[in-house]
């Protein structure tokens, strides 16, 4: 059992499960993707309620029916981040539904192969729409999605918002200019809105980036894997030597650090990253 230091102390928030997020509401962009669906299932297992937007109802609704089959609250609405009406319907919806919005997860995003460098290739050789479309899905689907919730976060008073950036956006990855370009942009908008709202509307209402490192998914499976075996490509072998803890991530790996930022744990931690990577960060290469 836990002492309160001080038993004269009101409402000690050390007498709390610091992680515990009962009666609160999430939204999770892009939560039928593969690193979006294992934070729904996180944020319900610790008590939120949750929408889950993402593009395709087939995919996600089964992740809403499965989480509720489990005795969570978690419902799907057909959203694209890039469709900013769409985007306040779903608001409107989630609303009358939920009553309130305290957590913003922005999971939609992803890298394209159009907007990769082959190794043939030269910058010359850029698809430019390819380029723009990936810094619009990153960039603008985690933006357009924080200018809707988070009007309704200020009207409420207090708010959550949690950016997915990438280790692209500390060193750019080669061969992956525009994902690597968008992922640094979020990390520095996540930085300016958190000076922004910190200012504006205080202390309540906070946004962090979680950054992950490399986790085998559909975004990154082309770079990483060869089609015919699954295989890893000389590229994915050099991601795991240069991941120290010598393995690439599972999407539960992700679950305790976006708990953390999700929750009262880190009620005085705004315009960070937190990387969660097994060190690939960390190391210099030699
Ligand atoms: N997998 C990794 O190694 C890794 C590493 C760092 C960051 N990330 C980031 O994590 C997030 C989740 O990616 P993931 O790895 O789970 O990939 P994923 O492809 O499984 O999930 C991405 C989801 O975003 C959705 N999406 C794409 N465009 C959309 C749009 N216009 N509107 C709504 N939804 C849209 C996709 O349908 C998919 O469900 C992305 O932002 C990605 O860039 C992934």
């Amino acid at each position: 059992m836990r002492v309160p230091y001080d038993l004269k102390r009101k409402n000690d928030y050390r007498m709390k499960d610091l992680f515990d997020l009962t009666g609160k509401v999430a939204v999770v962009t892009g939560g039928n993707g593969i690193l979006g669906r294992s934070f729904c299932a996180a944020l319900c297992d610790k008590g939120a309620k949750v929408a889950i937007l993402g593009r395709k109802k087939e995919s996600g609704e089964p992740i809403a029916a499965g989480i509720r089959a489990n005795g969570g609250d978690a419902t799907f609405f057909v959203t694209d981040v890039l469709n900013m009406e769409q985007l306040k319907q779903v608001k409107a919806e989630v609303l009358a539904k939920y009553g309130h919005i305290d957590i913003l997860v922005n999971a939609a995003g992803g890298n394209m192969p159009g907007a990769c460098i082959q190794p043939d290739q030269s910058l010359f050789d850029v698809d430019m729409n390819a380029m723009k479309s990936v810094i619009e899905l990153n960039y603008f689907g985690t933006l357009y999605p924080i200018y809707v919730f988070a009007e309704e976060m200020v009207k409420q008073g207090h708010g959550n918002i949690i950016n997915i950036c990438s280790a692209s956006a500390e060193h750019p990855l080669t061969r992956v200019m525009g994902y690597s370009s968008a992922k640094a942009a979020i990390k520095n908008l996540t930085e300016y809105l958190a000076v922004e709202f910190g200012q504006k509307y205080g202390k309540d209402l906070r946004v962090n980036a979680l950054e992950p490192g490399f986790f085998l998914t559909d975004q990154n499976r082309f770079l990483l894997t060869n089609k015919e075996d699954g295989s890893l490509t000389p590229r994915g072998k050099l991601i795991i030597q240069g991941t120290p803890q010598g393995r690439m991530g599972e999407p539960d790996d992700l679950q305790g650090a976006l708990i953390y930022l999700a929750s009262d744990a880190s009620r005085f931690v705004t315009g960070t990253t937190t990387i969660v990577d097994g060190g690939f960060n960390a190391f210099s290469g030699v």
